[in-house]
């Protein structure tokens, strides 16, 4: 009988207290009295006997209109988390034989939402400087099929980010060839500086949120989506949350954005540190590299492929002799995936002193073994 193959996240959520979790770019810095004091609130009143009012708390819908500042013009659409945002619209504004242009390393399951409604993504590769989409590739890229440009700003698994000029260049291109732009600015409160696309493309972007990351509530499963009025109402027929997100989420979610000033400061800070202190550690480590510092998310990866190490390996060996969980690359990208492992840093600092005493070690562990399969074959 032949072994099935490791689960890493069956592993890593059984020993969930124990592991280190630098994976899945969620953030463990943002104050947890927040999110419980209004969840708790919630179950005292028992809100969850209703269903909520089915376009979102008023105040959730505020704050976002606020934090974003959209204009009376556009709509706010609340989902269950951006994923399902992302779905919708790929349902609504595509079809079959349409084309997308993407990037590769880029953030997978939009790429299987757009396949599903019968189109492809056109992914140019970027793991090379500037390591992000140039309005000079898109433009090349774009073709008879081209229906939508997809710009995930800050961009997970590399962490770069998109300069104005950048952004103002590839909404005119969308503009000049009648594209949408789906921009995906999950990780935009880490940013140093950020411009959403809707600035100068306000009819053909539809800005994709989430608090999963930014407020740290990635399982209680909230984001949503924005843009002009009609054309979120046009994508709303794809909701299946026709009776509203789950409460706890979203009182949660109005409880954490209403502080947001009061937190973010100090979750931005140590995550800056955190990104020091790898690399400070990645630099020790001979043959490894990282592509783009400073990242401008709460991730990066880690280039592997001058140390001779495969990233499955070396993932298996972090999250099992030493409890560390980071995440390899083949599921960021199709084509440079062997190269990388990512690391996401909103972790608390013991944390990242745990990946600080796994990393040397388990590429020691692993290098040699990667050398005598190598020899071997
Ligand atoms: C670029 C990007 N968009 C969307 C998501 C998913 O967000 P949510 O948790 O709100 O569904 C992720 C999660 O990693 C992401 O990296």
């Amino acid at each position: 009988m032949t072994e099935p193959p490791f689960d890493a996240f069956r592993y890593a959520h059984e020993h969930r207290k124990e592991v280190v979790w630098m994976s899945q770019n969620t953030n463990h810095l943002v104050p947890p009295e927040i999110a419980s004091a209004a969840i708790e609130e919630a179950l005292r009143e028992r809100r969850y006997e209703g269903y909520p009012f089915a376009p979102g708390l008023p105040e959730l819908r505020d704050l976002v209109t606020a934090d974003f500042g959209f204009s009376s013009d556009e709509a706010v659409q609340i989902t269950s988390g951006g994923t399902e945002a992302l779905y919708m619209l790929a349902r609504a504004l595509l079809s079959s034989g349409d084309e997308v242009i993407a990037s590769d390393p880029s953030y997978l399951i939009i790429h299987k939402f757009v396949e599903l409604s019968g189109s492809r993504t056109r992914n140019l590769e970027i793991y090379q400087p500037p390591f992000r989409l140039t309005s000079d590739a898109v433009r090349a890229a774009i073709g008879p099929k081209t229906r939508m440009i997809l710009l995930i700003d800050p961009l997970n698994p590399l962490g770069s980010g998109y300069p104005e000029s950048e952004v103002r260049a590839i909404a005119e291109l969308a503009q000049d060839h009648k594209l949408w732009i789906l921009n995906d600015v999950t990780y935009r409160d880490f940013a140093e500086h950020h411009t959403l696309a809707r600035t100068f493309a306000p009819s053909e972007t539809i800005t994709v949120w989430s608090v999963s990351k930014n407020c740290g509530l990635a399982g209680l499963r909230l984001g949503g989506l924005a843009g002009p009025k009609e054309l979120v109402q046009r994508i709303a027929r794809y909701n299946t949350n026709d009776l509203g997100v789950n409460i706890l989420a979203q009182v949660a979610a109005a409880a954490t954005l209403r502080t947001k000033s009061r937190w973010l400061g100090s979750v931005l800070a140590q995550t800056r540190a955190n990104q020091q202190r790898i690399r400070d550690v990645v630099a020790t480590v001979p043959g490894t590299s990282l592509p783009v510092y400073p990242s401008q998310a709460n991730m990066f990866v880690i280039d592997l492929a001058k140390a001779g190490v495969a990233p499955e390996e070396l993932q298996k060996e972090l999250l099992l002799k030493h409890g560390v969980f980071l995440r390899s690359g083949s599921y960021l990208s199709p084509k440079f995936g062997g190269q990388f492992i990512r690391a996401s840093f909103s972790n608390p600092p013991k944390d990242i002193e745990a990946f600080a005493k796994a990393f040397p070690a388990a590429v020691a562990t692993v290098r040699p073994r990667a050398s005598a399969v190598a020899r071997a074959s």
